[in-house]
């Protein structure tokens, strides 16, 4: 909405409204009748939106060259929805082994129930993923890099194949988000973001974002979404709408620091690898550089083999900075830890060892450097022991 829209915001704030409310009044019983059905645009109760939902989904609509968005309670909602709204019982459902764990655990226990073939494929398969596509195969989840291991996917190879095959594509963009890759673009079918991570960006609200181009499927979406329940709060509406302000600058300042720190890492010696796509070490950099424009502020790496993984407690019991804990993407640096494992109970992995996962904030470069060089020293110290 405008600020111009003098009729939809009376006040002329720079600022949007917050529009609550669930019930939407209607003028006479005529008006009622013919209004109700005005779904999947038009306002009839509160749970496809309110006009706060809609000014969000107009924004993230045009930062990812979509026709449409629709915004959900969480970017592990907004994955699930997707696949709800599009894949039935007898469909044939191919996910990336790397893809956002509670997708692939989702589509383990309970779409596996429900009679969908569920297949998971190595992440870096690319043009291989024609041999696996079959007279039911309905969709192909797609996220790069992948959640913690990093791996990146040549998403145009892969819609390519869809494509002539028929098949929908869904992809994880939350790493690079709209700013440095558009997936639309480059042919996916929907582009997912996590809005919790960069979008919101500061680490207080949960947020998920689906945009996609075809009509008749936004209004199958609109309907899923709504169908499942899944209302966002018109609050958090509004701070990813803030959020959004900043997102350009904040992202190209984290960007840029979780590079200098990611090349930093690469040179120490007790860091064995470094998994991130903009590194010219990483396997997937070619297609990283190829088809993204800047990269995120997430990274993995692992630390050279202990004997015993609990020496990792060392080094992150060393850190002042990076508060350990579950998301990323925020103006915090934050810091996590995925056991071996986890890591050797997978099918495809780039590593036996232990990760740790890094997300870069806005705190002074030489400060989370020297966090960093501290903690690597208690970690060597660890070695010893
Ligand atoms: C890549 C990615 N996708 C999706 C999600 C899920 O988002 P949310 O935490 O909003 O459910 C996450 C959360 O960590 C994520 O990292």
């Amino acid at each position: 909405m405008s600020f111009k829209d003098h009729a939809n915001n009376p006040y002329a704030s720079l600022s949007p409204a917050v529009w609550r409310g669930s019930t939407v009044v209607f003028d006479s019983f005529e008006d009622f009748a013919v209004r109700k059905t005005r779904q999947p645009d038009g306002y009839s109760y509160g749970i496809t939106g309110t006009p706060t939902a809609r000014g969000l989904e107009r924004r993230i609509a045009d930062l990812e060259n979509a026709r449409h968005c629709v915004v959900v309670p969480s970017g592990q909602s907004a994955l699930m929805t997707t696949v709800m709204a599009f894949v039935r019982g007898g469909d044939h459902l191919l996910i990336s082994e790397s893809c956002y764990g509670a997708l692939k655990t989702f589509a383990r226990q309970w779409l596996s129930a429900m009679g969908v073939e569920v297949e998971f494929y190595p992440p870096t398969l690319d043009a291989g993923i024609e041999a696996l596509i079959r007279d039911n195969t309905k969709m192909i989840c797609l996220e790069a890099p992948g959640t913690v291991t990093m791996e990146m996917q040549a998403i145009d190879t892969i819609t390519a194949i869809a494509r002539r095959h028929g098949v929908l594509t869904m992809m994880d963009n939350t790493w690079a988000s709209p700013i440095f890759f558009k997936p639309l673009d480059h042919g996916v079918d929907f582009a997912i973001e996590a809005a919790t991570k960069f979008m919101g960006g500061h680490s207080d609200l949960l947020m998920g974002a689906i945009s996609l181009n075809d009509d008749e499927r936004y209004a199958t979406l609109r309907q899923t979404q709504s169908i499942l329940g899944q209302a966002t709060s018109p609050e958090d509406c509004f701070l990813v709408l803030r959020g959004l302000e900043t997102l350009e600058l904040r992202l190209l300042e984290q960007g840029r620091k979780a590079l200098e720190i990611a090349r930093w890492l690469e040179a120490q010696p007790l860091v064995e690898t470094v998994l991130f796509p903009a590194l010219e070490s990483h396997p997937g950099h070619a297609i990283w550089q190829r088809l993204f424009t800047g990269n995120g502020c997430l990274m993995s790496i692992v630390l050279t083999p202990a004997a015993d993984e609990r020496a990792i407690g060392a080094f992150f019991d060393a850190l002042e900075l990076f508060p350990i804990g579950a998301s990323w993407g925020g103006t915090h640096s934050l810091i996590a830890f995925y056991p071996a494992s986890e890591q050797r109970a997978r099918q495809y992995a780039p590593t036996d060892q232990p990760i740790i996962r890094l997300s870069i904030g806005l705190e002074p470069h030489a400060d989370l450097l020297g966090d960093l060089e501290k903690a690597l020293g208690a970690y060597g110290e660890a070695l010893k022991g």
